[in-house]
């Protein structure tokens, strides 16, 4: 347990870099199980997640070793196919051990999923998908798949959910024959999972397009991977610069994948400058509203950053509306926010904000309710008079490693209070 202390009020200027992206890594890491051999993942984010990842690794009897940002585990023990509660209500992705587990041993047994409350986060598209591919299914509260044989399958998700396109790509990489997904998630980390999963030998073919294709081969091998960077702790500090009308340099970062936020930082007023490998954002003295900004599975805009972003649009100059339609009950930073001065009022629907941006917001007691309203809470404490004091921050540690010394690095009076 611990709460984040910040000062807010000065102008961040400098270098930063993001470090690896935790939605890539995590079913990375349910992958791992796979080839029954060495994975070795580098630029490996050192999060609350990766930590329980890595339990569930060695509970299932692989071996895990971690040094630095590299990540080695060996699955070539793992004898176990249960995942138990103690591990999945601290995170949602566990889920995603069902399709590494199912395609090793033909079996998997795993408690019902944690994670951030964002309102209902039902498993059924996972679970559709897996009977499809002949497994039987049995849900209580111990979810509990098996088949004799895994076979290809042509499956259309009804929504391109991101876990379920992740985990239908797991089971299907042993299965025998043609896997088709149709209505895939498109996101940027299902690229770098077809990258890690083809360096092991798999062949999956359209990751990043609507349709993936995997046929499944009969063995796979050792492999080493770069984790791709975080777009959303990237895409994090370069608010974090926005807010406090700065002027920083995002290093090790993929500017293609971050496009839906650079925009609309651009129609805030931002002048922002990529390279290959880089971002440089230049803020104005105030930021200007947003007419619209709807969250969108990728290409659309990411719900993970919408919190930062209304964050930022608390301060900016106009009236701004946000519409969130990824998750039904994604608003837990607004009832903080108006704590700190912020003028948001929520439609009846709970997924529609229209924000009064106004002059300054004041520091304040405020509790990080899931990670990225813990991260918009930060930013606001960056741009607020006076302290603010950000309580239940082990859900930012979930998804930030050094977010304290990342935003200090650039010029911001942040501490963490171990508690
Ligand atoms: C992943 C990300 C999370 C991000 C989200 C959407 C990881 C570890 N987490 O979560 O940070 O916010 O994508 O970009 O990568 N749904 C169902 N039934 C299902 C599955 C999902 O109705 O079986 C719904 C969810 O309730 C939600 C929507 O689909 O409303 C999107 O969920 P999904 O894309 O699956 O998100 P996650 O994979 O959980």
């Amino acid at each position: 347990m611990g709460e984040y202390h910040i000062i807010g009020g000065k102008r961040l200027m400098g270098e930063v870099r993001a470090g690896g992206s935790k939605n890539a890594v995590l079913p990375m890491f349910a992958a791992t199980v796979l080839n029954g051999g060495k994975s070795v993942l580098h630029n490996c984010p050192i999060i609350q997640d990766t930590l329980t990842s890595i339990e569930i690794l060695k509970h299932i009897g692989c071996t895990a070793e971690v040094h630095g940002n590299t990540v080695t585990i060996d699955s070539a023990p793992a004898n176990s196919w249960h995942v138990p509660e103690e591990y999945t209500q601290m995170m949602r992705s566990s889920i995603l051990f069902m399709g590494g587990l199912l395609g090793r041993f033909r079996r998997a047994e795993i408690s019902f999923p944690g994670g951030c409350n964002l309102g209902s986060r039902p498993i059924d598209l996972h679970t559709k998908a897996m009977g499809a591919m002949q497994c039987s299914i049995q849900t209580s509260e111990t979810l509990r798949c098996s088949a004799d044989s895994l076979t290809g399958f042509t499956h259309h998700l009804d929504f391109p959910s991101v876990g379920a396109t992740e985990n239908i790509m797991l089971a299907a990489v042993l299965a025998e024959g043609e896997t088709v997904i149709g209505n895939a998630a498109r996101e940027p980390e299902i690229v770098d999972l077809a990258r890690f999963l083809n360096g092991m030998g798999a062949d999956v073919r359209g990751a990043g397009s609507g349709t993936i294709v995997i046929q499944g081969v009969e063995k796979l091998h050792d492999v080493e991977h770069r984790v791709m960077p975080d777009r959303i702790v990237g895409g994090t500090y370069l608010l974090a610069a926005a807010i406090t009308g700065g002027e920083i340099l995002l290093t090790e970062t993929n500017p293609l994948d971050l496009i839906p936020a650079t925009a609309k930082l651009a129609e805030m007023g931002c002048r922002v400058i990529e390279s290959e490998d880089t971002i440089a954002l230049k803020a104005p003295q105030r930021l200007k509203y947003l007419t619209k900004l709807e969250t969108c599975p990728h290409p659309g805009f990411p719900t993970d950053l919408q919190a930062p972003f209304v964050a930022a649009l608390c301060v900016a100059d106009g009236t701004s509306v946000v519409e969130e339609t990824v998750f039904n009950s994604r608003s837990g930073h607004i009832p903080e926010l108006s704590r700190m001065g912020a003028d948001v009022m929520v439609m009846q629907d709970g997924r529609n904000f229209v924000i009064r941006g106004v002059k300054t917001l004041h520091g304040a007691n405020v509790q990080a309710t899931d990670l990225r309203c813990g991260a918009a809470l930060i930013l606001a404490g960056l741009a607020a008079v006076g302290e603010t004091v950000v309580t239940d921050g082990y859900h930012v540690e979930r998804g930030y490693q050094d977010i304290v010394s990342d935003l200090r690095g650039i010029g911001a009076e942040i501490r963490h209070v171990s508690l």
